[in-house]
């Protein structure tokens, strides 16, 4: 049987780096790992046969970026759209640069990163997982500081729905997971001493299992992965 391949895009650090650890314990994958930081991933993934690091910055050419890292792949099965940009500021102190930043890694990155998947998926199929956040999905507990990251995770979301819609036809299946807090360097960064409920390699564990299983049952769908109310 073909080994499966599976791409995890910010994988250098936190959830990301947690996910391509527990992915590569299962030797029938074949794993993309790609961030900006291609010397700690190299570090991080040493040990691990099935791992291939890649440079990519969702910042800029992200689609011929991406082309470029796909070219020797026939086939992709699966691909994480794990990495993001938080900005933690108050409304009025949100720079230009700041919402050009965080849309840029969160949303259009992530857009032009499938539109580099599609060709390798059309045929054969696969699932693409989006990672969004619990503050980007409707009706969910907000915290304030977070309206230029948690509105760009929210147009993630919708991404979600309408590409699911125009490739309704198509084998390929796209779902979103809307993260609660879990203790990474990002939430340590934003919010200093807030203790999360859920390690990055306990939500590792739930996103491979998702990403692995779930567009058996479900396409288009935007889950709320979080232990807060509501
Ligand atoms: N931790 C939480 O509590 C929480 C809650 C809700 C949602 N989430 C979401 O879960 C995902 C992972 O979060 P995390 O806490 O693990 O974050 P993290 O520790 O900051 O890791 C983010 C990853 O994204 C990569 N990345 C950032 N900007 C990039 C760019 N321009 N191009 C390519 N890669 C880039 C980083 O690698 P390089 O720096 O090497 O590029 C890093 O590997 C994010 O989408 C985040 O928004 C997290």
């Amino acid at each position: 049987m073909s080994k499966k391949t599976i791409v995890v895009v910010g994988a250098s650090r936190g959830i990301g780096k947690a996910t391509v650890e527990l992915l590569a314990q299962q030797s029938e994958f074949s794993i993309y790992a790609l961030s900006r930081d291609l010397a700690k991933m190299q570090t991080n993934f040493n040990a691990l046969p099935n791992v291939y690091c890649y440079a990519f910055d969702l910042s800029q050419n992200v689609r011929q970026q991406a082309e470029l890292i796909f070219s020797e792949c026939t086939q992709i099965d699966y691909i994480i759209n794990n990495a993001g940009k938080l900005v933690n500021k108050p409304f009025t102190e949100i720079l230009h640069s700041d919402l050009i930043d965080c849309y840029q890694t969160n949303v259009i990155g992530v857009m032009e990163t499938v539109q580099a998947v599609v060709p390798k998926m059309i045929q054969k199929g696969g699932h693409i997982v989006n990672i969004s956040s619990i503050g980007g999905f409707q009706g969910s507990v907000k915290f304030g500081g977070l309206s230029a990251y948690s509105t760009s995770k929210a147009a993630v979301c919708s991404f979600t729905e309408l590409f699911a819609e125009e490739y309704k036809e198509s084998p390929i299946k796209i779902n979103c997971l809307c993260l609660g807090a879990a203790q990474t360097e990002m939430l340590n960064e934003a919010f200093p001493g807030y203790e999360a409920p859920v390690s990055a390699e306990k939500m590792a564990e739930y996103i491979v299992n998702f990403t692995l299983t779930a567009h058996e049952w479900m396409n288009g769908k935007i889950i709320p992965v979080s232990l807060s109310t509501p």
